[in-house]
């Protein structure tokens, strides 16, 4: 029988390849998203994550629901109550149709974090039942969207490249095909527990700028400058409303950056991921 799978957020870049890759799969797959999406064979289900009362039928006959989708609106405690209460409110759904819980965390969630992001996801993670949930944190996905494009795209476009915090922050990337690859088997599964999936070998920031450059056949200049001090300069701009590139929000996730074991988590998907060598730097360049 094909396993029922509700993915949030699969219009977005992660959830997109998600959806067609488990349809290819043979599940039946529903979007929940804002506004309708064009996947062959997927299904639409209206979704947001501001609205809590969430419409009777979203979940309907779900297996698993896969929780792909964050809102990057507003700041502070606003960004994060909004994408926890949503969390919160589809994870007790799901708990009583008795369908399995995934979601899509970040290597920004630690006790530590300090960005809305890292600490947004930290928190979710916090409500959910490592027993009977599956927690994943992805590293940085390698591929044509998301905030891998982002970054490219800025590597592109800026004259010099600013090094905060001396650059040395540790980044561990994975193939967009992987992670999907390991998501695939987490859904088959149902495996509960958490799985950090990215190559166990962290680069820095310095590098994957270097190998971004590299790519996009580039050549620019690396600027080490002081991050605390910036982030202090950042802060008065926002206060003052001046629109930056950069936001103390970003700073901030850069600068508590850190590396997580991966190895236990590949081993038990059976996952073998491409070597940072063969990742397809190279396509952040399609949709930058
Ligand atoms: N890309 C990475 O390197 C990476 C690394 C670690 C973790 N992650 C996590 O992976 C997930 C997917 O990320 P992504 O890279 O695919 O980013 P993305 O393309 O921006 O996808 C995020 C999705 O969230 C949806 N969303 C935003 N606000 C919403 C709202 N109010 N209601 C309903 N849906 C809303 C967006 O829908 P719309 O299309 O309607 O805007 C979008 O489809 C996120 O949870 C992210 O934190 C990503």
């Amino acid at each position: 029988m094909k396993q029922r799978v509700a993915i949030t957020g699969a219009g977005g870049f992660l959830g997109s390849a998600l959806a067609r890759r488990l349809t290819a799969e043979g599940a039946e797959v529903s979007a929940l998203t804002r506004r309708p999406v064009e996947l062959p064979g997927v299904s639409w289900q209206p979704y947001d994550l501001a609205d809590l009362s969430l419409p009777p039928a979203a979940l309907e006959a779900a297996e698993v629901v896969i929780h792909a989708a964050f809102s990057m609106a507003g700041a502070g405690q606003e960004l994060e109550k909004l994408n926890y209460d949503a969390a919160l409110r589809l994870h007790a759904e799901a708990r009583r149709r008795g369908a399995h819980f995934i979601f899509i965390s970040s290597m920004s969630a630690h006790g530590q974090a300090a960005s809305s992001y890292g600490r947004a996801k930290w928190r979710i993670e916090g409500s959910l039942d490592e027993n009977s949930d599956t927690i994943v944190r992805p590293g940085l996905v390698v591929g044509r969207g998301g905030l891998y494009a982002r970054m490219f795209g800025m590597v592109c476009r800026a004259p010099v490249l600013p090094l905060f915090y001396g650059g040395t922050q540790p980044i561990q990337p994975i193939a967009l095909e992987d992670l999907t690859e390991g998501l695939v088997r987490l859904t088959q599964r149902r495996a509960a527990g958490v799985f950090n999936l990215a190559l166990p070998q962290p680069i820095t920031i310095r590098e994957l700028y270097t190998r971004m450059l590299a790519a996009a056949r580039l050549s620019r200049p690396l600027l080490p400058l002081p991050g605390d001090l910036t982030l202090g300069v950042l802060r008065v701009c926002e206060r003052l409303g001046l629109g930056l590139p950069i936001t103390s929000e970003n700073l901030l996730g850069l600068k508590h950056l850190r590396s997580f074991e991966t190895a236990d988590s590949l081993a038990r998907l059976g996952l073998t991921l491409k070597p940072v060598d063969e990742l397809p730097w190279a396509q952040g360049a399609a949709n930058p």
